[in-house]
């Protein structure tokens, strides 16, 4: 990939206006991301594409631990998100984050009014130079990144839990390592991630770490 490529893509895809847009760095991540931070730290991957990245949460952490690192993050950012986020008021996991009920019906206006893209990028304020906002759908939108020349060295899965984002992602870049969320969601469905990672991993002859949520494949 060429040194250049990033300014071109920061160019077609450009940020929405975030002054005075409130960030809400709000992940729904769940556990055992420091799987990731050690791939970061340790082997210093200089691109990565992160699938599903909502409030951006994960991006910014991801874009904190490395100052070389650039990220391409795909998400429709589309207007599902503000239901999605009026429902979770008063449930667990929000209500762990913001203790307080009215913090909560704050965070769930404050997407419904900003909208959920201006909201997402205005939690990586700082970063304007070191991330690509790509709104649209995987896998589509991997095809359209690897047609511009986009070489990732590290993918992030943490959309849809489609067996066909690895599938697409191995396909166009074999030498990039494919990682992600998911993997203790959904218990009473019987792991269905869990399911599509090994099966995958069974396939291309990968070996899996995984910790709470998070998933890594290492070629053996
Ligand atoms: C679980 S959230 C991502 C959480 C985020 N990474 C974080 O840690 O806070 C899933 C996201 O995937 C996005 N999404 C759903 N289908 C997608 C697709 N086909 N391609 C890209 N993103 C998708 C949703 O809009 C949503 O924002």
């Amino acid at each position: 990939m060429t040194d250049n490529l990033f300014p071109e893509l920061l160019k077609t895809h450009t940020w929405p206006d975030i002054q005075g847009v409130r960030a809400w760095d709000y992940t729904l991540g769940g556990g055992g991301r420091h799987l990731i931070d050690a791939i970061i730290r340790g082997q210093k991957p200089r691109f990565m594409l992160e699938i599903g990245c909502f409030l951006c949460a994960s991006t910014r952490r991801w874009l904190s631990l490395d100052p070389e690192l650039k990220v391409v993050g795909i998400d429709p950012w589309d207007s599902s998100l503000i239901d999605q986020c009026h429902r979770y008021v008063g449930r667990p996991a929000l209500s762990r984050a913001y203790p307080d009920i009215v913090v909560q019906k704050q965070f769930a206006a404050d997407i419904e009014s900003q909208g959920p893209f201006a909201s997402a990028l205005a939690n990586l304020r700082g970063f304007e130079d070191r991330f690509v906002p790509v709104r649209d759908f995987s896998p589509t939108a991997l095809y359209k990144l690897k047609d511009a020349g986009f070489e990732p060295d590290l993918i992030y899965i943490d959309a849809n839990k489609q067996a066909i984002d690895l599938e697409v992602c191995i396909a166009l870049w074999p030498g990039a390592q494919i990682t992600g969320d998911d993997w203790h969601w959904g218990r009473t469905k019987g792991y269905p991630m869990r399911q599509i990672v090994q099966a995958f991993a069974d396939i291309h002859g990968l070996t899996i770490e995984a910790d709470h949520a998070t998933w890594v494949l290492h070629r053996t």
